[in-house]
């Protein structure tokens, strides 16, 4: 009898060195995923395929862990970033959106109140409803990038996902309010790069919903002195002087979100 409890706790013993072993790699390999990210972000995109090798052997011994889907999905729309560089390759694109869409699904169906993962899929669910064409997809997308900024209004990847995919939602289904609020925060604790194209995404918003006179304030705040994008912010400003911001103006710094991260991050 003593020689099995014995055995049973030298068992216990090992399985826990062994979970706590494993849970120390997980964290630090996704800490290492984190690092890729933030460099991949600055324009490395050559690192988008080393990411997701590493997420890839990660999500193996670990497959219905929710950060670690989260952030295989996150490398899988970085190598959509990166693939998109120079000219959308659709053989590359089309499956790591789905592979990508399919992790944030998987990451909040089992963590239901994890914010990443909720922001992620609604994200996730209002690009595949735009190009279905499925209203009630869209509709779910927006509830959950609204629940995964309630559940945490201070991080800042539920606000940078309803606040990016919000603005390029048609407007009448766009969640207005809370892409302003959003885009108020970032501006809030951004950089002095990152405030610049905030602030031209926020002038835009107002503009469009006719709010001349805040479209005119956060241009004017873009057009500061040392301003990345000075050029655009008085190009803005001459046409809100002239009572309209022209829809593909506002249309083309949209479209940029997804790819063009070095206006925002690199140094
Ligand atoms: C309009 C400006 C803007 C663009 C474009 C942009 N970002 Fe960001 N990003 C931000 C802001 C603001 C934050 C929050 C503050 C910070 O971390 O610098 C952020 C944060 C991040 C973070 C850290 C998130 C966290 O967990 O804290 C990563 C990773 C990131 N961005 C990656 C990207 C990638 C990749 C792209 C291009 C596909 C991109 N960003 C494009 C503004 C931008």
């Amino acid at each position: 009898m003593k020689a099995v409890t014995l055995t049973g706790a030298a068992l216990a013993a090992l399985l826990a060195t062994t979970c706590a072993w494993s849970q120390t790699s997980t964290a630090q390999a996704l800490a290492e995923l984190r690092g890729y990210a933030l460099l991949i972000r600055t324009g490395q995109f050559d690192l988008a395929p080393k990411a997701m090798s590493l997420v890839e052997t990660l999500l193996k011994a670990e497959p219905n862990n929710p950060e670690v889907l989260n952030a295989y999905a996150i490398a899988n729309f970085n190598v959509l970033a990166a693939s998109s560089q120079k000219g959308i390759d659709m053989a590359v694109a089309m499956p790591a959106l789905q592979k990508g869409s399919a992790a944030f699904e998987k990451a909040a169906a089992l963590a239901p109140d994890n914010a990443d993962a909720l922001a992620g899929r609604g994200a996730s669910r209002t690009l595949m409803g735009s190009f279905s064409n499925n209203q009630e997809l869209i509709a779910k997308g927006v509830a959950d990038m609204n629940r995964a900024v309630e559940l945490a209004p201070n991080s800042p990847v539920p606000r940078l996902q309803r606040a990016f995919f919000g603005v390029n939602m048609p407007a009448g289904l766009r969640p207005d309010a809370g892409v302003e609020a959003d885009l108020k925060q970032l501006i809030a604790w951004g950089t002095p790069r990152e405030k610049d194209v905030l602030n031209l995404l926020l002038g835009d918003l107002y503009a469009e919903t006719g709010k001349l006179d805040l479209a005119k304030t956060h241009y004017e705040a873009s057009n500061r002195a040392g301003s990345t994008k000075a050029d655009l912010a008085q190009q803005r400003l001459t046409a809100v002087a002239k009572g309209r911001v022209g829809p593909a103006e506002i249309q083309s710094l949209r479209s940029q979100l997804g790819s063009n991260c070095v206006m925002c991050h690199a140094n």
